[in-house]
This record gives C-alpha cells, sequence and structure tokens, in this order.
C-alpha cells in the first residue's frame, strides 16, 4: 500500500493555528510599542503601556485557565493550545516587567528597591512573577518527561496562585474600586472555585470505574 507523505513545507492544522495563535497574541504588544514610540499612546504613554501589558498578562492567564472548565463543559477541547495561551501570558508578563524596570524605573537599582519595599503591589507583582517563571521554564515536552506527569501537574497547579496573586497585584496598583480589576478577580475567583468541586467531584467517585477525566488525560502545559 503507498504510503501519501504530506508535501514538505506542509504544516498540520493545530501548528498552524498555533502560529495564529502567538501572531494574533502578540499583535496588541505591538500595536501598544508602536503607539508609545510613536507619541501616540496618550499623556503617559509609559502608565498606558503597563497597564495595556498587564492586562494582557492576566487576560491569557485567565484564558488558559478556562480551557479545561470549557472542555469539561462540552466546548470545545483547545488543551492543545494551552501551552501558546500561558506562554503568551508570560511573554506580556515579562513585557510588563521590563517596562517597569527599563522605561518606569529607569534600571536605578535603588529606586527598584525603594519601589519594592514601600509598595505592596509591587511585591505581590514581583510575586506573581517569580511564580509564572518555573511554570514557564518547564512547558516544553522534554521538561514535562524529566519531572514526570505527576510533579509536572502539580507543580503547574500554581497557575491558579498566579492568577489570584495578579488580580491582587491590579486591585492594589488601581488603588480604588473601579469595575475592571474585580471583573477579573470574579471571573478568577469562579474559575478556581470551578477547579476546587470538579477535584471533590472526581474524588468522590469510586476509583475502580474510570471519569471522563482519566480517559482523556491533560498533559498540554498551562505556562
Ligand atoms: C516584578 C513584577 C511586576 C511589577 C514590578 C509590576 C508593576 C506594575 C506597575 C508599576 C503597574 C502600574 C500601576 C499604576 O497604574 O500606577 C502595574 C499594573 C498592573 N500589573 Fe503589574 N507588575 C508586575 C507583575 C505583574 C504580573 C506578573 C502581572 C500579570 C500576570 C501583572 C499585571 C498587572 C495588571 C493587570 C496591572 C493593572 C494595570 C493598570 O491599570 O495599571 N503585573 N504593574
Amino acid at each position: 500500500m503507498a504510503i501519501s507523505l504530506p508535501p514538505s513545507g506542509w504544516r498540520s492544522r493545530p501548528a498552524l493555528i498555533r502560529s495564529a495563535i502567538y501572531t494574533l497574541g502578540l499583535l496588541p504588544a505591538v500595536i501598544s510599542f508602536t503607539l508609545a514610540f510613536t507619541d501616540r499612546l496618550g499623556a503617559d504613554p509609559v502608565k498606558t503601556l503597563e497597564h495595556d501589558l498587564g492586562t494582557m498578562a492576566l487576560r491569557f492567564l485567565i484564558a488558559g485557565l478556562a480551557i479545561t472548565p470549557l472542555r469539561k463543559i462540552g466546548g470545545p477541547n483547545l488543551v492543545r493550545y494551552r501551552r501558546a495561551v500561558g506562554l503568551l501570558a508570560f511573554a506580556y508578563a515579562v513585557l510588563h516587567v521590563t517596562v517597569w524596570l527599563w522605561l518606569d524605573r529607569g534600571l536605578d537599582g535603588a529606586e527598584i528597591w525603594k519601589d519594592l519595599a514601600k509598595r505592596p503591589y509591587i511585591m505581590v507583582g514581583m510575586l506573581t512573577f517569580l511564580i509564572l517563571l518555573p511554570l514557564a521554564a518547564t512547558s516544553t515536552n522534554g521538561m514535562i518527561r524529566r519531572l514526570g506527569a505527576a510533579n509536572w501537574q502539580r507543580l503547574h497547579k500554581w497557575v491558579y496562585v498566579a492568577a489570584v496573586a495578579a488580580c491582587i497585584h491590579f486591585i492594589l496598583a488601581v488603588k480604588a474600586w473601579p469595575p475592571e480589576p474585580l471583573i477579573y478577580a470574579a471571573i478568577t475567583a469562579g474559575l478556581l472555585g470551578w477547579r476546587t468541586w470538579d477535584a471533590w467531584r472526581t474524588s468522590i467517585v469510586p476509583r475502580s470505574l474510570p471519569t471522563a477525566a482519566s480517559r482523556t488525560p491533560e498533559r498540554a502545559p498551562t505556562v
């Protein structure tokens, strides 16, 4: 029987969708930086850049957390794209922190330490970033193999802590109660609540009966 191989340069549909997610996902950053460097980002371009990049990081973090519930309630199965969404969250967090370090604080060590010590929201932002670092660093297939699926999954549960910390950082940063940070906090709380309920629900199912979750293992990285 003849085996037909795809033509060279052929890319599978998921690979194309993944490329589209990265390209479209990074587009807001390109637009924000272009506007900032051409002086079209308002009166305080650094602050606006920090806002835009920080909120994009949080949006992608939340989108990554929503992928499993979406599948379990009968929506599309986007698990294979979760790594891309998580890495986009991390990329935006890196850009957000870089803008703060470089454009806001001018890479001045004393200023940076002063801000960290004086402003709790900066400390919480740093904590969030430190949680995201190992998640991004272990997002490759090689790292999943090296850590083992169970350890890897345990480590990647920290993405929930990162999302909660990012919401607290947002609420503390705005120093008031506008609806935006509260909406993100409510969505994160809902997703965390759903995860807790789902873990409890599957734990009371007798272990001998395979659950839907155990039949379809999820090993796609969160970040
Ligand atoms: C070292 C770590 C971080 C630092 C120093 C930092 C710093 C800042 C600063 C200076 C602001 C602007 C506050 C203002 O309006 O005056 C801000 C806002 C924000 N940050 Fe961060 N951040 C960090 C990490 C993160 C991470 C990891 C995330 C998300 C995953 C995040 C999400 C946000 C959000 C959503 C805002 C609110 C945007 C606004 O309305 O200003 N930040 N952060």
